[in-house]
């Protein structure tokens, strides 16, 4: 079972007040909407050792072997549904922030939000809601972030694209430890997305993106568009700078880094 004492020591507000551990499940992202459902309140936290039904982005599933982080945070914002994006950015710069100061490695960010190192995907983040009218009810966000895999441990379609922590330290690293400093992070970011603060939010997105500034292939679905990652607009859409010189807003998509 995954050691919690760690966890014991965490100092948050409201995020982690409640811990919910799970030793397998079919995905945190679906007991977390679940229980957000029955009343679950703001700030619980869904944590499994393995899943055996982990989802990412797109309909894709989410490779979850044991030692590795798969957590689902229940957000309740009285928010309108536009900003449920926000949301997902959040999250990606509480992880990088967390990452980057318990493993010293250089964390980034690729949009919409990979957590990425060198270039190779580390982790990312699924952000689901339940929305009324134009009211979003709750946000299930959910973070998987490889951390004690092997790098032969990967699926062999993946091995040259994903890493792990380990696999960039050469070293075990404590899971309750990252836990507790995501969840640290994602409190503070969370803070500035209710204070209306999301102008700083975006900026830190920015500063810790490897995406803007480069001369990008974005997928969306069958479609493929070239063009230059300028910035995001303030919904947190990719604003891509096309060769005719127009700028289009991507809202969804896989982003390559070209050379
Ligand atoms: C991505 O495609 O990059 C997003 C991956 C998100 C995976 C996490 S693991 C915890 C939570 N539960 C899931 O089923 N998915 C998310």
């Amino acid at each position: 079972m995954l050691e919690t004492e760690g966890l014991h020591g965490l100092i948050t507000g409201s995020l982690g007040k409640e811990i919910i551990l799970l030793q397998d499940t079919d995905s945190t992202n679906t007991v977390a909407a679940r229980l957000a459902d029955e009343g679950s309140p703001h700030g619980t936290v869904i944590i499994a050792e393995t899943q055996r039904g982990g989802r990412g982005r797109l309909g894709r599933s989410w490779f979850s072997t044991k030692g590795n982080i798969y957590m689902s945070i229940i957000l309740k914002p009285a928010v309108k549904t536009e900003a449920a994006a926000l949301l997902t950015l959040m999250a990606g710069v509480a992880c990088v922030r967390a990452l980057g100061s318990t493993t010293g490695l250089d964390v980034r960010l690729k949009w919409p939000n990979d957590i990425v190192v060198a270039g190779k995907k580390m982790g990312g983040i699924l952000t689901e809601t339940k929305i009324l009218a134009d009211t979003l009810l709750f946000a299930v966000v959910g973070i998987g972030i490889n951390v004690n895999m092997q790098r032969e441990e990967f699926p062999s379609d993946i091995q040259s694209l994903a890493t792990s922590v380990k696999a960039e330290t050469n070293k075990t690293q404590s899971l309750p430890l990252i836990i507790s400093e995501i969840l640290k992070e994602t409190e503070a970011c969370y803070e500035l997305f209710r204070e209306n603060k999301r102008d700083t939010l975006l900026q830190e997105w920015r500063r810790l993106s490897s995406t803007l500034g480069k001369n990008v292939k974005v997928t969306i679905g069958k479609d493929i568009i070239t063009g230059i990652a300028e910035d995001i607009d303030d919904k947190g859409m990719l604003l891509l700078r096309l060769l005719s010189g127009e700028l289009k807003t991507i809202s969804s998509g896989d982003v390559t880094l070209l050379r």
